[in-house]
Formats: C-alpha cells, structure tokens, sequence
C-alpha cells in the first residue's frame, strides 16, 4: 500500500529550494524525474510545476529511508522531507543547482508505469505521442511555463480592463446559427427536433446588444467556434479577449485597447511598448508590405515597377498591365551567395501556391547579373528598375507580374515572409506591434458572385463611403482595424452601424432581401430600433498573443488540450460516435460513415 501525507505538508515548491534555505527542515512534493543509485549515495531529481530539486540520500540516512529511496522510479510520487544543504558537485543547469535536499522522511505516494516517453524539455517526441498523453506532456517545465504564462496574461487582461471600467459579463454558448464568417459548429436540440443551436464564432450580437442595454463597457474572455481549415494558428475552438465600447470612436477603442497591450508586455515580459502604436492604411500595407498584416521587423518593401516597364515590349509584363494589374518587385539584399538558382526555382513553386503565374528575379553575383527577364528589356529599362529597386552587387531583385494587382502584392509579401525566414532577418525578443485601419467595407466572392461584408455585416461605413454602398460597393472603406504583431492578426475590430438605415443598405449591399436580412438578424434589427448607443469594439485572439508572447511557432503549444489539423483531440478521441439511443432522442439518422 503506498504511504500517505499524514503528519507532512509541504513547505515550498521544489524550485524554491535555493541556497537562501540552507541549513534548514523543509518538505517538497513532487514526481521523480530520474534517480541514480551509486550504491552508497542515491541522488533522485524531484519535478514540480516549478522546476527541479535533488534529493540526497548517504550511509548517514535512516535505513528505511535508503532503501526506499532504491526503490524509487521515473514519475514515482513522493513527498520528501529534509535538510537544505550545500550539493557537492554543483548542476550549472539548474537555478538551483548548487543546493540539494538531504532527505530524513521519504514516502512514496504512488507508483507510475514508465512513461511512453521521457519528460524533459527539448523533446524530440512526435507530436502526436505528446498530445495522446498531453497529461505528461504538460508535466514538462516548458509546458508549465506556457501554461502559467497563459494565466498571468488572462490575469492582467482582467485587471487591465477592470480599471478601466470594462465589466465582465458571459453570453450563451447555445445560439442562433448566424453566417459570420466561417463555418458553424452547430448542436442538435433533443426538446425541439429538427432545430438547431450553433456555438457562437464569437459573441459579436451579444455585445454589441449589451451596448443598447447601457452596460457600456463589456468584456470577456469568450470560446469561441469555428469550422474551418486549422493552421498553426488556428484551432476549431479558441479564445478571444472580447471588448465592447459605448459613445466612443475607433480613436479611443485603438487607445484603449493599446494600453493593454502596454500592461501586458511591461507585466509579462517587463518589455516597455511605446505608445501610440504605429497606424498604416490598409492600402499602404498592401502596397509596401504586400500584406493586411506586415511583419515590421525587417524592411525588403515592395516595389512598384508598373510605370516603368510600361509598354516595354515584355509580353507577361506588358499583359498584366493591359488587364489592369500591377507589376512589382521586391528586393533581397545581399542574398545573391546564399540564394542558389535551384533555391530560387523552389521559390517560383512558393510563389505560385498564391496564384502568381510566375516569378522573375535578377541575380548580381560577382560583376555579372544574370536574369530571367532582362534579356527582354531595354538598357533604360534595366536601368531604370535597377534604380527603382536599389538593386546593388549581391541582391537578389524578385518580380512578379500579374493581371490582378492584389495577387502581384499577395503573392510578393508571401515571398518576402519567406526570404526573411531563409535570410534569417528576423531577431528572436523583437515585438513589432502596428495597427492597421481602413479596410475595404466589402470583398468580392468570386464563388458566389457577391460581395461579402470583409469584417462583418455590422460594421459601419467611412462618412465619405456611405453613399458608394448602394453605387460602388468595392470601393466603400469600413471603419475597422485589426493589430498586428511581428506579421501575425492578433486581433480586430471596428465601428458598429447603430443606424437601421444604414443597416439595410448594408444587408442590400451583400444581396440579401430585406426578409432574408430579418431572418437572420430580426432581433437585432428590432433591438436597433430602442435606442442603440454609438458603439465599438474588437477582439485579441488570445492563444495568439500568449504564442505571440512566448515566441512559439504554434498555438497548440500554449493551449493545455489542443486539437489537431483533422480537428480531433487525440487524448479523449473525440469527435466519437455516440449511442444509438442518444441519437434517436435527437431525431437524427446517420446515412453512411465517412
Ligand atoms: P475576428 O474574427 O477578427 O473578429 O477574431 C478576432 C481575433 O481572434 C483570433 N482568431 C483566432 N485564433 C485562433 N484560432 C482561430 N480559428 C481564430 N479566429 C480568429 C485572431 C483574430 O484577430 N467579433 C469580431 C471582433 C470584433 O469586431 O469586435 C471577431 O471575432 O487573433
Ligand atoms: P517566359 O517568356 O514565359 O519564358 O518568361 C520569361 C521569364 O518571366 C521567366 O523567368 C518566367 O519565370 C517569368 N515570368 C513568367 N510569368 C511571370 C509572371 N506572371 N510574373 C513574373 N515573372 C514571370
């Protein structure tokens, strides 16, 4: 039978045994984490949350004690009691390496099975073994620190917000299914069959309902759901540190919320963010960046070389520019030694999973340049977009041409992404943050041959492009803006439309009928007509700041039970088949499985 704690409790966590305590009687619990027999001497590593102790045991220690110490395995649970004391030979590795616990109470709470893998950091282990047995996985420090870090940051979004006089406030997690966006996860009713409810993609209506109940300030940390494709920043279900804001304008929401962003870096990661945050146009950053969200760390802009390779006799670029794109380039300096011409062929590949037809470079190698498309061009020419690009010995100039100018950017800001990446010009610890406003209102549906709302159908127009709504829609500007930190959307928002004719307009503008629109949205078209406050808001993805923060590549890395690409999480195996008899309570027939 295994002991028990009776008459001991601990005193400290096991990372807090540092020299400060030598000499003195303390108690710690923990899992063994490897233990070494040397025959007359045992030392065993004891793990916590908090970090790694040594326990010593000598011919000096009680009998029994020893030889329960021998007996000790990988992941064993035990609580330990002893002296604090100077260790022999001091572990450099450890922050408390240069102290050990010499033990005189040993009791051995449970007993483990070895483990299917080692628990330590720098793992190479699969990460589907990790997250099959995510419960030891996250027994490693690394994870440990992930998961504290994760609920300081929650901690300071709450205390920020208090003082700033936000309320918190949970809204249902059973709704209305409402299209915003993505894909609904959507839940069977077994009281009313053949309805459904769906988990909200976010508590958009609701919030901005609690505006018209004068609540003023909301905010939450919101689940929210959303069926579509995962990426490593991306899973089914995540969370949002939601906000919501009465008789204020996208100035003091930007202001606001940028104050957060301040307390959580200084109180985190005690990095000071100076304020304003940098605020680009989304047509700049499209145009400079290639992107709606520039990684602002390293420079390698866009280069506009339409005017200049205009009516140049070169048929792809010559094509783009009569369909109405845009031919442009970007410039990867010094690059020309360690881009080898197969690496740039690869890149052509890269460029192409984001529609360009093609990618032209130039390569300045020592005193000669050779080209894939200089050859169809004049000397002014060349000259000229030498100039333009600052295209010296040892750059690499890369240029794509294309009929629709937003895939030239797209596909150009991609690739400027992934030569940063293979030039290794981004610098671990560097926090770039800017926002980026003016967003188009709308963006075309090629599939459906509509406009779609860009953010969503509630977001207000600029002044200036409330008319263009029922005359040239594409060219309307939405007052919104998302967050940007180091090229990744950490986070988004906008004004709301309070005004019901607007509304409409809004709802006519994406092709809905005015009853398909109350469907829909009746209540809160309804609810719009009691009097609804000026309001605004937005929403950080949480587990991507936490990534953000923690410089880890993927946010399953910083939640506890994360899922997987195929949306599965592996430890429980759900999603899963259920009963025959659950089924038939929800009126639900199974046609075949897939
Ligand atoms: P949006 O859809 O832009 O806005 O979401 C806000 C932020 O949530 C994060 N995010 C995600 N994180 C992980 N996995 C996902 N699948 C995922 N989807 C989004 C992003 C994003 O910037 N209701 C509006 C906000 C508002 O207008 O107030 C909304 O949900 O960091
Ligand atoms: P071609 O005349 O098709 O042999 O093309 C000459 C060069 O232009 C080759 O290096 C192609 O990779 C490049 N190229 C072709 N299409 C594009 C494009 N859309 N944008 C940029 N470069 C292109």
């Amino acid at each position: 039978m295994a002991d028990t704690m009776k008459g001991l409790s601990r005193t400290h966590y096991c990372g807090e045994i540092t020299n400060a305590l030598l000499g003195k009687e303390e108690t710690v619990c923990g899992w063994i984490a490897k233990q070494r027999d040397l025959g007359t001497l045992i030392f065993a590593d004891l793990r916590d949350r908090s970090g790694i102790v040594q326990l010593a045991f000598s011919d000096e220690t009680d009998r029994e004690v020893f030889q329960k110490a021998a007996t000790l395995r990988s992941e064993y649970v035990v609580c330990a009691k002893g002296i604090v004391r100077e260790r022999e030979s001091k572990n450099t590795e450890l922050a408390n390496g240069d102290v050990e616990l010499f033990v005189n109470e040993l009791r051995l709470l449970n007993k483990a099975e070895t483990p299917p893998f080692e628990i330590v950091d720098n793992t190479n282990v699969k990460e589907e073994l990790r997250l099959k047995y995510r419960y030891l996985d996250l027994r490693r420090s690394e994870m440990q620190r992930n998961l504290m870090m994760r609920h300081k940051i929650v901690k300071a979004a709450r205390e920020y917000y208090d003082s700033q006089n936000f309320m918190e406030i949970e809204t249902p997690v059973l709704v209305k299914s409402t299209p915003e966006g993505a894909r609904d996860y959507l839940v069977p009713s077994r009281v009313q069959n053949g309805k459904f409810y769906a988990l909200p993609q976010s508590p958009q209506l609701y919030k901005q309902l609690l505006m018209l109940s004068g609540c003023d300030r909301y905010m939450q940390i919101a689940k929210c759901f959303r069926d579509e494709d995962l990426r490593a920043d991306r899973q089914p279900e995540f969370s949002q540190i939601d906000l919501e804001m009465s008789f204020v304008d996208e100035n003091d929401v930007m202001s606001i919320n940028e104050g957060f962003i301040k307390y959580v870096f200084k109180n985190v990661l005690d990095i000071d963010i100076t304020l304003p945050l940098p605020r680009m146009p989304y047509d700049e950053a499209m145009r400079r960046y290639g992107s709606d969200k520039p990684d602002i760390r390293f420079e390698m802009e866009l280069v506009d070389l339409s005017e200049i390779v205009k009516d140049s006799g070169f048929g792809v670029f010559d094509g783009a520019l009569s369909a109405g794109g845009k031919v442009m380039a970007i410039n990867a300096k010094g690059a020309a030694e360690s881009l080898s011409r197969k690496e740039i062929d690869k890149l052509t590949d890269f460029v192409k999973t984001y529609k360009a037809k093609g990618l032209a470079f130039s390569k300045y190698g020592k005193d000669a340049i050779s080209s894939s498309f200089e050859k169809f061009l004049s000397e002014k020419t060349i000259n000229a977009i030498h100039t333009a690009a600052d295209f010296k010995e040892g750059d690499v100039l890369f240029v794509v041409a294309d009929g629709k100018a937003d895939i030239t950017m797209n596909a150009l800001g991609n690739l400027r992404c992934e030569l940063a990446r293979r030039l290794n010009l981004i610098k671990s610890g560097d926090y770039k943050l800017l926002w980026v406003t003016d967003f188009p209102l709308f963006e075309y549906d090629e599939e459906e041959d509509r406009f779609v709302a860009k953010h969503h159908p509630f977001t207000m127009p600029k002044e200036e492009s409330i008319e263009l709504l029922e005359t040239d829609p594409g060219k309307a500007y939405a007052k919104a803006y998302d967050i940007i930190l180091n090229g990744c959307e950490l986070g988004g928002g906008s004004c709301r439309i309070n005004d019901p004719e607007i509304q409409s307009k809004m709802f006519k503008a994406i092709g809905f009928t005015p009853d398909e629109a109350y469907a829909r949205f009746g209540f809160l078209m309804d609810a719009f007509k009691f009097g609804a406050p000026p309001h605004a808001g937005m929403a950080f993805g949480l587990d991507r700041l936490v990534m953000l923060l923690l410089e880890k590549e993927s946010i399953r890395e910083v939640i506890a039970f994360p899922k997987v690409q195929n949306a599965s999480e592996l430890m429980t195996m759900c999603p899963a088949e259920v009963d025959e008899k659950q089924l038939k309570e929800l009126g639900i027939e199974i046609e075949e499985n897939k």
